[in-house]
């Protein structure tokens, strides 16, 4: 009988995920998390905390304007951690005891994030918290700035891009399978704001590193991926 090896990963091995938003990168990065025991830590969750706790605390304004000192008053104490939720690596985000994995996903946070992910101030804060995550290694992180800022000696980093008409026909169909209505043109152009505003922010804008091999996946399935990945690691 032919049985297929997969390749395995040396212990304490860092993966960095970096890319455009809506390129799958959480579903790559918690496929290989449970495929080679890794812990899968999900950066952008971290982003989106600070941002529904701002906006709970009034900390930031429906127009998107921030009070910086009541919200570096508020990053001293605020606590933020995952809890794992079951075998595989899957884990949700805790705000103190409270769990916010679906709060942290509304439109409501969605249109502030990109706004609180600019300041150097939560950068800093985020950047703490992957830091100890990373200590003993094991882990795959998706996000922007992991293979440039955070972990700039990453054992392997991936860029995952796809066309922007593609990332925007797959929220297309995913706000479509929640029964939402969405107009196919506003969610391109909102797909687009979202690059602009990932690139061109002054801090730890998103950027390819110069070592990161790319994964551009706009017609490939979930499979090609892991697959391409298999074929990698097989490689390094
Ligand atoms: O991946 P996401 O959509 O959940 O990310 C939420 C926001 O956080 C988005 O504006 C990009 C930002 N982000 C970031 O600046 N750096 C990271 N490492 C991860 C996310």
């Amino acid at each position: 009988m032919f049985v297929a090896c997969m390749t395995m990963i040396k212990e304490g091995t860092i993966i960095a995920v970096d890319g455009h938003s809506s390129t799958g990168k959480s579903t790559f990065a918690k496929l290989i998390a449970s495929r080679y025991g890794l812990i899968y830590v999900d950066t952008g969750a971290l982003y989106r905390g600070v941002a529904l706790f701002a906006s709970e605390n009034s900390i930031i304004d429906c127009e998107n304007r921030i009070d910086e000192q009541a919200l570096n008053r508020a990053l001293k104490v605020l606590k933020l951690l995952f809890r794992p939720t079951g075998p595989g690596g899957a884990s949700e985000l805790y705000l103190g005891d409270r769990n916010i994995e679906r709060e942290i996903r509304t439109l409501e946070v969605s249109s502030k994030v990109s706004f609180i992910a600019s300041l150097p101030i939560v950068r800093s804060f985020v950047d703490n918290i992957l830091s100890n995550y990373g200590k003993s290694g094991g882990v795959i992180m998706d996000g922007r700035d992991i293979g440039t800022v955070v972990f700039p000696n990453a054992d392997i980093k991936i860029f995952m891009t796809a066309s922007a008409e593609v990332r925007a026909m797959r929220r297309f169909r995913e706000m479509e399978a929640k029964g939402e209505r969405p107009d196919y043109d506003k969610v391109l152009a909102n797909v687009r704001e979202r690059d602009y505003l990932d690139e061109n922010r002054e801090a730890a804008p998103l950027r390819r590193a110069s070592d990161a091999i790319l994964l551009d996946n706009s017609n490939m399935s979930i499979e090609d991926q892991l697959q391409w990945f298999e074929e990698l690691i097989a490689k390094s």
